[in-house]
């Protein structure tokens, strides 16, 4: 086994699939794991964490198809401290041509109250059952949650108990983004001084975002010695989220200079996946998120335009390019045909079938009547607005509003349900809220609105606004995407979109699946 401090290069571990899909309202469709996993195996991430197999059937199927179509990476499925999660994990990740179990319980006095265990009978936990996960695989990981607030002398004998009991990767994790780089990095040292067989292992930190130090953390851990670094596309996580991959290679890929390390990450595929990622999840990133937010690479002030035309290097330390960001391209209008829009979606990393192009294309089209110029942005957004698994039992014929400053507005909607053509009018607060008063009349449902987001996505008054709506309905959870020049139309047509979601997932299920969190300790 390779020593944790001599190596050289950093283990990318990604979790967007688990930690990342587990925040609330990131929920994705089969297909979409599928493609996201497929995504980062393409792009060189070393590790997949697929998903928490026992949580779910979803989860479980999801996990071993990842599995059984991996190429490259190792598969790695989360289990809790027992053997029937250790089982299910490797049941599901035995496909894959390399597989890991990934087995965590958390080991600070907080969270050890709750299986309500003391410090030896966790230790005892921790042996039989890495033990076990080992018997099954010969790579396991090996997780104290919330180490960073466990106890040093406690965390250094559970460290050593698992390394014993057969781990080959222990993570660290900052499960509630407490640590700050300093402490990072130290722990990491301290416990390849002080444990022993710790070098023949690897370490991994996993940090997440609370205070907005995931990042410096998880380099400052690789500094303290760590070779793998946890991590999700965009940052994609529970509260304030995981360190963001994006962010970790390529500070490790600009700043060689001080960071001798590297990564097998082929960076051009980045922003690709990052689109991907926002899709899937109903998560926008924000515009000017480091890397892969919108404005990351713009240069707006007339001193840095002068500045970067006389010498790119004046402003820029990244090249677009190394992201994948394809140089200023033309945009489409209505006289474009089929090639030039696969063309577009080509080299913005869409790879589409027949189907979607043309599907893709009947919307690109009524786009171009209504807006002169469509740019790359709007295109991304066609693309989004089209995504996931509806049934179509929802759909929109018409919508008329009527709104101003004398009254309520009034939303006049036509909609077939399940082939019903079906009519209502209701007023409302402003035209968004008549629109979905009007769908509800439509079709009463008890699904709750827990987010309504709204995005210009290209500047000027005919911009297309994109709108997610997130729905949750007795523990279940859809997002629905779209987009339109109209906002209130944009709106409607999300709201339908999650509501096909809930009805197609409750066709699927037969009914509401409940699922584990990996919080449930027990
Ligand atoms: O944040 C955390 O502690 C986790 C563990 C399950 C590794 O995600
Ligand atoms: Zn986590």
């Amino acid at each position: 086994m390779t020593s944790a401090s001599k190596q050289d290069r950093v283990l990318i571990f990604d979790t967007t699939l688990r930690d990342g899909e587990q925040s609330p309202g990131a929920t994705m469709t089969h297909e979409e794991k599928l493609e996201i996993a497929e995504l980062l195996d393409e792009m060189g991430v070393d590790i997949i964490e697929a998903g928490f197999p026992i949580a779910s059937e979803g989860d479980f199927n999801a996990v071993s198809e990842i599995a059984k179509r991996s190429k490259n990476s190792v598969i790695c499925g989360l289990a809790r401290a027992n053997e029937k999660d250790i089982d299910r994990a490797y049941e599901a990740v035995k496909h894959a041509a390399r597989p890991r179990i990934h087995t965590f319980i958390g080991t600070s006095p907080l969270h050890r109250e709750i299986p309500n265990l003391t410090q030896d009978e966790m230790a005892d936990r921790i042996h039989e059952t890495v033990t076990h996960a080992r018997n099954l695989c010969d790579n396991v990981q090996w997780s104290p949650m919330d180490a960073t607030r466990t106890e040093w002398d406690y965390l250094c004998r559970v460290v050593e108990i698992a390394i014993k009991a057969g781990a080959t990767t222990v993570n660290i994790p900052d499960t509630v983004g407490y640590a700050d780089p300093g402490e990072s990095a130290k722990i990491i040292s301290g416990l390849i001084e002080a444990v022993p067989g710790a070098d023949e292992i690897i370490f991994a930190t996993h940090c997440h975002n609370d205070l907005g130090m995931a990042t410096a953390n998880s380099l400052a851990a690789v500094a303290g010695g760590a070779r793998q670094i946890e991590c999700t596309i965009n940052g994609l996580g529970e509260r304030a989220g995981n360190t963001a991959l994006e962010e970790v290679v390529m500070a490790i890929k600009t700043r060689s200079d001080i960071m001798p390390w590297f990564t097998g990450i082929d960076t051009t595929k980045i922003m690709n996946l990052s689109r991907r990622v926002a899709t899937a999840s109903g998560f926008n990133v924000q515009f000017n998120k480091a890397i892969v937010g919108k404005n990351a690479f713009a240069h707006e002030s007339g001193i840095h335009q002068d500045g970067m035309l006389k010498n790119r290097e004046n402003f820029e330390i990244m090249r677009p390019e190394d992201i994948g960001l394809a140089g200023t391209s033309l945009p489409l209008g209505k006289h474009s045909g089929r090639a030039a829009l696969l063309d577009k979606l080509k080299n913005l990393g869409f790879d589409v079938g027949d189907n979607q192009l043309k599907d893709i294309f009947v919307r690109f089209k009524d786009l171009a009547d209504r807006k002169k110029e469509v740019f790359d942005d709007d295109i991304v957004a066609l693309v989004r607005a089209g995504g996931g698994e509806d049934d179509g039992y929802l759909s929109i014929t018409s919508l008329a509003v009527t709104c101003g400053t004398g009254g309520p507005a009034e939303a006049k909607l036509v909609m077939e349900v399940g082939g019903e053509e079906k009519t209502a009018t209701q007023s409302g607060d402003g035209p968004v809220d008549a629109t979905f008063r009007a769908v509800r009349d439509i079709y009463p449902n008890d699904a709750h609105l827990e987010l309504y987001q709204v995005h210009a996505v290209t500047e000027g008054t005919d911009a297309q606004a994109t709108v997610s709506v997130r729905l949750e309905e007795d523990g279940n959870i859809a997002t629905g995407q779209s987009a339109d020049t109209d906002t209130v139309v944009a709106s409607a047509k999300a709201y339908v979109h999650a509501l096909n979601r809930l009805h197609t997932r409750r066709g699927k299920t037969g009914e509401d699946e409940k699922e584990i969190s990996y919080k449930d300790v027990s």
